[in-house]
């Protein structure tokens, strides 16, 4: 795999059917031309991402859902759209015939977002093609959010494009949209909160409300390192030996641990976001550090979204460590 940060030379490689790596705003991208089915297929392939789970498509022009969408577009895509493009919202909605199906993973919808990350956007208007993209790491391991994180998931890809900086930290939030309905399918960045005051006329529903809608962002286990991982509680007086403890500031924590990272210093949610991927990282490449403690954020705004995470995260190690 080539690593630089020629924007030119990756999306020559998304125009020839290839395979980039690419830093948005929230995570970093797996992408190809969506357009083109083998290419898309090869996404998969490197992932090993199961064919039931469709992608995002990413795209550089509001005026390229016309051609995604299928005729009539609901308004409220248009107001969403205008309101968080560039950004990190990502609409689902009827597709049109243009998408391949293996994008949608045989739905009858497709996912679109527009990233505002720099490099993203031009790397997008110059392959001129719309780019599917999932984040760029193996199927149900954490998300990268730096180049290294992709480089250490050692996956076929022919280029790994460079840019860390002005991360989120955590993926998009996504969107079903139909008529005036907005179903949150993956709690992200922009809230419950700040749609319903966006969109005070239409029904927001959180996901899970919906059940004919099926989003794989709803399983259960997802994101997880591939060491033990668990949510810290009172009840742990003292943790294993080589235990690695990430907090957020939230909460006055005095235990020990062989190593210790904060996300942020005062639990500011928004720091932690931006840190928590890259926390989850450096444990696990840490020789030092066996089993991995991790303090919990109020379920409110931005904390949903983490918590959302972090639940699947723990959950094929059980959320609760065993202190007796
Ligand atoms: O921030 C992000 O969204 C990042 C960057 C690279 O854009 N991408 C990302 O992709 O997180 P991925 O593949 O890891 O997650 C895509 C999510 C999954 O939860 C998937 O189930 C959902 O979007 N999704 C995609 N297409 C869908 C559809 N047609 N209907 C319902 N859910 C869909
Ligand atoms: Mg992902």
């Amino acid at each position: 795999m080539e690593i630089g940060i020629d924007i030119d030379k990756a999306a020559g490689f998304i125009r020839d059917g290839g395979l980039v790596a690419f830093p948005t705003e929230t995570v970093y991208g797996l992408g190809a031309n969506a357009l083109n089915p083998l290419a898309v297929a090869a996404i998969f392939e490197a992932k090993q991402r199961p064919s039931f789970d469709p992608l995002i498509v990413h795209i550089a022009d509001i005026t390229q859902i016309e051609e995604l969408f299928e005729k009539p577009i609901t308004p409220l895509v248009y107001e969403l759209a205008e309101r968080f493009w560039p950004g990190p919202l990502t609409i689902v909605h009827r597709r049109s015939l243009l998408v391949p199906g293996i994008v949608s993973a045989g739905m009858d919808t497709v996912a679109v977002r527009m990233p505002a990350h720099p490099v993203a956007k031009e790397l997008i208007r110059l392959a001129g093609v719309p780019v599917a993209a999932p984040s760029a790491n193996r199927f149900g391991q954490l998300s990268p959010t730096r180049h290294e994180h992709v480089v250490k998931q050692e996956m076929e890809i022919d280029y790994l494009l460079v840019g860390d900086y002005d991360i989120i930290g955590i993926e998009s939030t996504v969107l079903y949209v139909e008529n005036n309905t907005v179903t949150i399918l993956r709690p992200g960045i922009i809230t419950a909160k700040e749609l319903v005051e966006f969109v005070p006329e239409s029904n927001i529903i959180n996901k899970g409300e919906n059940t004919k809608l099926s989003s794989p962002g709803l399983l259960k286990s997802h994101y997880s390192p591939l060491k033990p991982l668990y949510f810290l509680s009172g009840e742990i007086k003292m943790l294993p030996e080589k235990s690695g403890l990430i907090l957020h500031g939230i909460s006055d924590v005095k235990l020990d641990a062989e190593k210790i990272t904060y996300t942020s210093k005062t639990g500011n949610l928004k720091e932690a976001t931006a840190n928590l991927f890259t926390a989850l990282h450096d444990m696990e490449d840490d020789p030092a550090v066996d089993t991995i403690f991790i303090e919990t954020v109020p379920e409110t705004g931005l904390g949903i979204a983490i918590m959302d995470r972090l639940r699947k995260a723990t959950y094929q190690y059980a959320a609760r460590f065993d202190v007796g």
